[in-house]
């Protein structure tokens, strides 16, 4: 049986090339991809128009060559021995697809197997394995990021590599950190972990390092500033949005969390589908050349998203290494931007043999620094069928059939990591008269579709592209199937047997009303483009901000007829809760999305056997205009869709802040049963600051290889299929015909041949020193050096007191366990407003303490870097302290809007300030 029709809309994003700095159509390039380019370029000379004066995607040539740093230094002389035995055509088929549906993984490269380099499989999608079963529905992006719990963000990477591996997947096409949550209505935020770079860095990076201690790639993605579905790709009649993006907010917000991922040493980037100031993301010479690979010190492979890349040669020369799934604009034909077309365009001289030698080798080092050179599994599972046996190559229509799914159980013992997951993820608004935790002979009425699963099953709607029961994870490629479901209905009738059900979105008319606490589940859910649920193409157009299927008036009639109303939210992020005032609303909980295991995570917390510890990852405001009109989405246009951030570094918390709006609820928010204070707090200065990082250090050699054209006529055949190659209709090949082959070569060996149209700024000369920035993994290693350490000490203090002063429903005392989240902001000196305006506090780290029992104190370390203190300074291009010696304050507290002990970086001492920089203060013992 077909397993996912969704993927067949895919097959309708045929992409139209179009840049704003693209090269010029390539006068020695196979005639399609000329008149293609050709198209583009009159295209690209229409749309740079429609660009903000301001907004500028500079040419920045040549890639650089991967191989410099240490950390990959190993790698890269093993894969420079493998790589200079590769003929063009090995090398061009190991960075191309083999084209979709055409054999069992999301994307398969060709293989290099005469070198013994095989094929790769690529796969779906951050929160488990896509389109297999066995496999563990892990909370979502956004889940994690709420348990702020950095320990857990590593287990929950490592099990996620562990099924990936287990699974013969090479590649695991996550984790993704763009979209960052600028636009609350963004589709995918879900799938990423929180709408700041630092909370979205640090789980970036302890993903990363989870999966790929299991020896499977990670892929970060998508490479940049995607933070909106709508209007994401090129197609016919229109080019994918543009992104307007200021070079400081790029590097202060959306880049910040790549930077991270680079750190941990991830394998892979996968580019988005936008436009970055006119240029499209798959070819922008800019972003991935300078900012990607020079800049942050990427060694690993920049991938395509499915169907992103728009030409071949512009392609390959601004920095993308594979193109993915292979197909050009029109799927499924056997033709490809790259394969067959760039061993042409190595041929014909357009390509220099030096970029096709470096995509091949970042490619390898990248598996070789995993280490899947050593007893790789093969994949043994199929994405297109959930028959064992089936068609090897689905899209090839003719097609040898063969065992295709093994069904291998990969689970081990990763429900117990998705279930902590999903209890510390639970996020605890309000909870007025400790109405939390309930006593376990409360009498409980239930309402809400949401507390039941999809009766039609949790894997009836293909991709998750249907909101009906309770909701685990949002739509589109970012999902998984579930093993189970574990509803919340099924764990509350485990606990207990005073439960009235209405399982139903409408309130009924008839209740009795008799029971002590009315439970309401509601939902809001998002996804990807390809998909459109109750009239939502993946952003929250028509739902808006608020709760699917009547969940408001559910919430607003259950409050007219209980005493004490808990709210059960779950939701891919911020929704507007009008009736949160209302007298009985009592407790909101935010479950997020919690996976699989959705029900005994909130029993747990429910009846109190594990106090809440979830913090909010986003700003939840009082309403959507509270937010900068530049953060609404952007619609249809003539043209290409303009969305220009002219918020620039002040979205979420740091643009209400800088507005003074309060929040209803603050990034960072979270409520406990019990109630934490600080006390001892101390700062420390680790190292002088001086105003700019020491330059760093040169690049290391990166290999080298001959650069002479081969010569196609030569054994092994370097571009010619071999006599009597079988081939599969429609797959995609890296080989030519004899007479293409020779054809092309001697165009490129021909004095008179027209060379290729270069753009203006292009040069073939690498750069081997370090920009001031650059240097290492992530950017200059001295930007990550500790600067102040903050030491303070948490303890539990007792049950928390109540919230209001209401005296009904306070049925409960906790006295159980707890941990805190204590969260760490910056705030710049005064003196340096002038030259850069910084938000009045920007988070720069966080701990999760162990569960502390009452009375009980954990001492608890958080550093800063360089980097934390920095401004990025368009002018220099470098990371700058503005104010050396001024005086930094590092803010701790509980939220954004919760900070009331404030570390001065003068004088190291840590005081309680009755108000902090925005929001109430704290108290210090
Ligand atoms: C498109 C999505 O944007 C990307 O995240 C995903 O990995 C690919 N499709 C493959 O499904």
């Amino acid at each position: 049986m077909l397993r996912q029709v969704t993927h067949l809309s895919l097959f309708f994003s045929f992409v139209l090339p179009s840049l704003s700095e693209d090269l010029p159509q390539d006068a020695r390039f196979s005639a399609f991809q000329s008149a293609s380019e050709e198209a583009n370029a009159t295209v690209d000379a229409v749309l740079a128009l429609a660009v903000p004066e301001g907004y500028v995607a500079a040419p920045w040539y040549p890639t650089p060559h991967g191989g410099w740093t240490p950390d990959w230094a190993e790698s890269y002389a093993k894969a420079a021995d493998l790589v200079a035995n590769m003929t063009l055509a090995e090398k061009t088929n190991i960075t191309t697809g083999t084209g979709y549906f055409m054999d069992r993984c999301t994307g398969n490269t060709g293989s290099a197997h005469r070198v013994g380099f095989p094929q790769l499989c690529l796969q779906d999608g951050p929160l488990g394995v896509r389109n297999t079963e066995n496999n563990t529905a892990f909370p979502a992006g956004i889940t994690i990021g709420a348990t702020w719990n950095k320990e857990l963000m590593y287990q929950r990477g490592a099990a996620i590599g562990q099924e990936f591996r287990g699974k013969g997947a090479n590649i695991h096409l996550g984790p993704s950190v763009g979209a960052l949550g600028r636009k609350p209505r963004g589709g995918r935020n879900w799938e990423g972990f929180g709408s700041d770079p630092v909370l979205q860095g640090i789980a970036a990076r302890e993903s990363v390092r989870g999966i790929q201690d299991q020896g499977v790639i990670a892929t970060i993605k998508h490479w940049l500033v995607n933070e909106q579905e709508m209007f994401r790709m090129y197609n016919p009649f229109q080019p994918g949005y543009s992104s307007n993006v200021d070079d400081r907010t790029l590097h202060e917000l959306y880049m910040w969390p790549f930077a991270e991922a680079i750190r941990a040493g991830v394998g892979a980037v996968m580019s988005a589908y936008n436009a970055v100031n006119g240029s499209a993301s798959t070819q922008n010479s800019y972003l991935i050349n300078n900012l990607l690979k020079d800049e942050l010190g990427f060694q690993g492979f920049m991938m395509s998203d499915w169907f992103a890349q728009n030409s071949g040669v512009a392609t390959a020369l601004s920095g993308l290494d594979m193109s993915m799934p292979g197909d050009p604009t029109v799927p499924l034909f056997g033709d490809a931007w790259w394969a067959f077309h760039l061993t042409e365009a190595v041929l014909n001289g357009s390509v220099p043999v030096d970029r096709i030698n470096d995509m091949a080798t970042r490619i390898v080092a990248a598996w070789y620094q995993m280490g899947q050179d050593q007893d790789y599994p093969e994949p043994n599972f199929s994405s297109w069928t959930d028959d064992a046996v089936g068609l090897l190559h689905p899209g090839a229509l003719i097609s040898p059939q063969g065992v295709v799914n093994e069904f291998v159980d990969v689970q081990g013992d990763h429900a117990a990591i998705a279930r902590a997951v999903a209890t510390e993820a639970i996020t605890l608004l309000k909870n007025d008269n400790q109405t939390l935790p309930l006593s376990s002979s409360a009498t409980l009425a239930v309402f809400g579709s949401a507390a039941a699963q999809n009766p039609d099953g949790p894997n009836s709607c293909a991709d998750k592209g249907c909101n009906k029961g309770t909701l685990g994870m949002g739509w589109g490629s970012g999902s998984a199937d579930y093993p189970y479901l574990d509803d919340p209905i099924s764990a509350l009738r485990r606990r207990t047997s005073n439960l009235t059900e209405y399982l139903t979105d409408t309130f009924p008319s008839t209740i009795d009303a008799g029971e002590d606490y009315a439970l309401v589940f509601i939902t809001a859910d998002s996804g990807e483009n390809y998909i459109t649920v109750d009239g939502n193409p993946g952003d929250r157009t028509v739902a808006g901000l608020y709760a699917w299927h009547n969940g408001d008036e559910l919430v607003e009639k259950a409050a007219e007829q209980y005493d004490t109303v808990i709210v059960i939210v779950q939701t891919v992020g911020p929704i507007l809760m009008d009736w949160s005032d209302l007298p009985s609303v009592k407790a909101i909980l935010f479950q997020h999305l919690p996976g699989q295991e959705a029900g005994e995570s909130l029993t747990s917390i429910l009846y109190g056997e594990e106090s809440p510890s979830g913090h909010l990852p986003y700003s939840i405001t009082h309403q959507e205009s509270d937010l900068p009109e530049s953060v609404d989405l952007v619609y249809f246009e003539l043209g290409q869709p303009q969305d220009t951030y002219a918020e620039r570094h002040y979205i979420d918390y740091r643009y209400l802040n800088a507005h003074n709006i309060t929040p209803h609820y603050p990034f960072g928010h979270g409520l406990s049963y019990a109630n934490f204070s600080l006390s001892t707090a101390t700062l420390t200065s680790l190292s002088p600051l001086t105003s700019l990082p020491p330059p760093p250090s040169p690049k290391l050699p990166t290999p080298t290889y001959p650069t002479t054209i081969p010569n196609p006529s030569t054994s092994p055949t370097e571009a010619i299929y071999p006599p009597n190659f079988s081939r599969i209709w429609r797959y995609i090949y890296s080989y030519l015909s004899e007479s293409d082959a020779l054809r092309a070569y001697d165009i490129g060996q021909s004095p008179t041949t027209t060379p290729y149209p270069y753009p203006a700024g292009y040069s073939a000369t690498q750069r081997n020193h370090s920009v001031p920035a650059g240097g290492g993994p992530g950017g200059n290693p001295a930007l990550f050096e500790p600067i102040f350490a903050v030491n303070v000490t948490v303890t539990n203090t007792g049950a928390a007191a109540s919230t209001n002063n209401s005296t009904s429903n306070s049925t409960s005392t906790y006295t159980g366990h707890a941990k805190a989240v204590l969260q760490a902001y910056i705030q710049f000196p005064a003196s340096t407003q002038s030259s850069f305006d910084t938000p009045p506090v920007q988070l720069r780290g966080f701990a999760k303490t162990r569960a502390l029992a009452p009375g009980e104190s954990q001492e608890v370390e958080l550093t800063l870097t360089r980097k934390d203190v920095s401004v990025w300074d368009v002018a220099r291009q470098n990371w700058v302290v503005p104010d050396p010696a001024g005086e930094y304050l590092v803010w701790l507290g509980w939220s954004s809007g919760q900070l009331g002990v404030a570390c001065s970086s003068v004088t190291g001492v840590c005081a309680e300030r009755e108000r902090g920089p925005v929001g109430l203060g704290l108290s210090l013992r």
